[in-house]
């Protein structure tokens, strides 16, 4: 019991590094959350700095998602355990200890903890966003549709796991909370899109 509670601090202790804000100051650029949409994510430091900067915050903030659900597991956590790491993981990436609990929007952290949990969902959910952001170059559209097929994702893959269903399910609720700004924009079509060369349009 103990050890459980160990693993979910430490899920929720790693999931609080902000890679936005920390890649924004070893690069030596701006803080995310003082540029663009304010938002310390992959798609906010594109705008701000680049390729090379998103693409390092979008590892850094996938593997502090990916890292624990799979050392629980080898670790012999069992489903529930893992399912509530990835949750703490999660948490701490919307709501940092370590920045004020100002965090992030939690897309690259889900899509990191899915394919901890349980790789194939993991995979196809990435494949949608990836299919919608090509589709429409408007990463906030795609992260939202995708985080809907999830539950549809785990209910046809994993149908004997309802502890994964709930926790996606909370996660995905979360994840459209944190999204309310880019849904207002969405709806009045003011949300900014990717364009060709990977920097956002605004
Ligand atoms: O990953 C976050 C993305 O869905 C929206 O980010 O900066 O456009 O609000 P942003």
């Amino acid at each position: 019991m103990m050890i459980n509670l160990v693993y979910i601090l430490a899920g929720y202790l790693l999931g609080s590094l902000s890679s936005a804000i920390i890649t924004c100051r070893l690069m030596g650029l701006p803080d995310p959350r003082s540029g663009g949409s304010g938002n310390p994510g992959a798609t906010n430091v594109l705008r701000i700095g680049g390729k090379k900067a998103a693409a390092i915050t979008l590892a850094g903030d996938m593997l502090k998602g990916l890292l624990p659900v799979l050392a629980v597991k080898a670790l012999g956590a069992d489903v529930t355990i893992q399912s509530a790491v990835a949750v703490a993981a999660f948490l701490g990436h919307l709501y940092p200890v370590f920045f004020g609990f100002r965090g992030g929007k939690g897309v690259a952290t889900v899509l990191g903890v899915l394919l901890g949990l349980y790789w194939p969902v993991g995979l196809l959910t990435i494949a949608s966003w990836l299919v919608i952001a090509k589709g429409f170059k408007i990463s906030s559209l795609a992260a939202l549709i995708a985080i809907l097929l999830t539950p549809l994702y785990v209910l046809w893959l994993k149908p004997e796991e309802p502890v994964l269903l709930v926790a996606v399910i909370f996660m995905g609720t979360l994840l459209f909370w944190r999204h309310r700004s880019n849904i207002r924009n969405l709806l009045r079509g003011e949300e900014s899109g990717i364009n060709k060369d990977g920097n956002d349009l605004q």
